[in-house]
């Protein structure tokens, strides 16, 4: 599919989940307008302080990625109840120059830096409110946008996972030295560990990556690769 055609269909996936013994219906879908409010009510309850506050999405945000990037704006509702969100943009990546921050490549959020040419989808943002963790919906939606990289040819998925646990031992253990110690299963890192879970695989850590005191600003870059070739 042409990346081109990005913005001329949606993604609409209905299954089930389970809490306990009970199957709750999951929709993943591309939110709206109607949904901006329950959006950022999500953000508000997953990012809680010390996280800045004005790193929440605001209305005008999530309208660039309606309009910009539709159909890499999803959002999972169980029973009909919306509960997370994961926003991703497309850009030309070079694995040779990895480094950036999360401000310069979503533009502050507002993904005007989405660039329909590119290789790889970008996730700007993945969150599940607190009370709908533990259910699968996180790995769902990243299933789904694994299913976007695939429909659009592009090579890989990337992010800038956080790193939350690492800002309590900062003063012991180098960045690098804690995701080594995660990945060989010394440490627990909850997003990190969530993170790998889902399929991704580490490239590298990235300082300065976002203002998030619980990681001491670092991220650990993690890719899923489309495992579709061409020969
Ligand atoms: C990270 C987050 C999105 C996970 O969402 P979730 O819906 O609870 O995760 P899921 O239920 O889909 O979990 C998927 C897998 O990850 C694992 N996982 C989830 N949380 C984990 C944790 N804290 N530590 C280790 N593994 C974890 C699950 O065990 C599951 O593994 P399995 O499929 O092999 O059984 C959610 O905790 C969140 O919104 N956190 C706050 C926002 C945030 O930090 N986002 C990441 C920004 S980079």
């Amino acid at each position: 599919m042409n990346p081109n055609s990005s913005n001329s269909w949606i993604y609409d996936k209905q299954s089930y989940v389970f809490r306990g013994k009970q199957p709750a219906r999951l929709t993943i879908r591309n939110y709206q307008e109607r949904d901006i409010e329950a959006l950022i009510d999500i953000q508000r309850e997953c990012f809680p302080p010390p996280y800045p506050s004005e790193l929440w999405w605001n209305r005008e945000q999530l309208l660039e990625h309606m309009a910009r990037f539709p159909a890499g704006a999803l959002c999972a509702e169980v029973d009909g109840q919306l509960v997370g969100s994961l926003t991703t943009l497309i850009t030309s990546f070079d694995p040779a120059h990895a480094q950036h921050s999360w401000a310069e490549m979503t533009d502050n959020g507002y993904i005007r830096t989405h660039n329909p040419d590119g290789d790889t989808l970008y996730v700007v943002d993945i969150s599940v409110s607190p009370a709908a963790r533990g259910l699968g919906l996180g790995k769902q939606m990243l299933q789904s946008a694994y299913e976007l990289v695939v429909a659009l040819g592009l090579e890989r998925l990337l992010g800038g996972g956080r790193m939350p646990g690492y800002g309590t031992v900062q003063h012991e253990v180098s960045p690098q030295q804690y995701v080594e110690d995660v990945l060989h299963g010394q440490r627990k890192d909850p997003v990190i560990g969530f993170l790998l879970h889902c399929g991704r695989t580490p490239l590298s850590v990235v300082a300065d990556y976002l203002d998030d005191e619980e990681s001491a600003n670092y991220a650990l870059l993690m890719e899923w690769q489309n495992p579709f070739r061409p020969i």
